[in-house]
């Protein structure tokens, strides 16, 4: 499924942070952004098992809801350990305040001195047409879990992952360093190299 420069693309998405994020990173492909929450149109619940699945429900949804194409993402942190925890709800651990220090803590907590340090992120980005046609795109960034929580930088887990080859956690590493490496950046090379037309 290829977007065609001057396409009008929904960013299923109500936060402002992540339109704007999406907006640079399209614009250089001539596509046209625009979000979900300023279509005034709802957000449905993620309520699947996995990335893909939350994914594709909020690309499907928007793209129904508008009459166009829509890209949704969905992302988050998995610990080995844990059995992948907390997977597709790192969001909630943090609960209603978003508090990720306490989200980082209960990973500390439930996974005591297990041996296995292991831990990746995952970003899955999904592009579906009104029609229900949809392609995902996964990238996902592996290294080890590390604590305490090292660094400023960044949001959510990242004080507390060290990525594979690196000796710093992703909080300490500047914007672009992390960027480089991250979940998000691969999904979207892959999703770009598939979809998006350059100038
Ligand atoms: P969502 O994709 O907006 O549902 O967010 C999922 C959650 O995963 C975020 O709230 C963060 O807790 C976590 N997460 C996703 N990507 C990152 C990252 O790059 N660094 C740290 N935490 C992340």
């Amino acid at each position: 499924m290829r977007l065609a420069r001057g396409s009008r693309l929904v960013v299923a998405t109500h936060n402002p942070g992540k339109l704007a994020e999406m907006t640079a990173l399209l614009s250089p492909y001539g596509i046209e952004t625009v979000s979900a929450g300023a279509l005034g149109l709802p957000e449905p619940e993620e309520i699947a098992e996995d990335f893909e699945g939350n994914a594709r429900l909020k690309a499907l949804a928007a793209s129904r809801g508008a009459g166009l194409p829509a890209l949704a993402d969905d992302s988050g942190f998995c610990v080995a350990a844990l059995g992948g925890a907390p997977g597709v709800v790192s969001a909630r651990w943090a609960g209603p305040g978003r508090d990720f220090s306490l989200a980082m803590a209960r990973v500390q907590s439930e996974m005591g001195h297990a041996a296995d340090r292991r831990a990746w992120f995952v970003s899955v980005l999904c592009l579906a047409r009104p029609d229900g046609e949809c392609a995902c795109f996964t990238g996902r960034v592996d290294g080890a879990v590390s604590f305490p929580p090292r660094g400023a930088h960044g949001f959510g887990y990242d004080p507390i992952f060290v990525p594979e080859g690196s000796g710093r956690t992703f909080g300490e590493m500047l914007p672009e360093e992390k960027e480089a490496i991250s979940h998000r950046s691969r999904a979207f090379r892959a999703f770009a190299a598939a979809c998006l037309s350059l100038p």
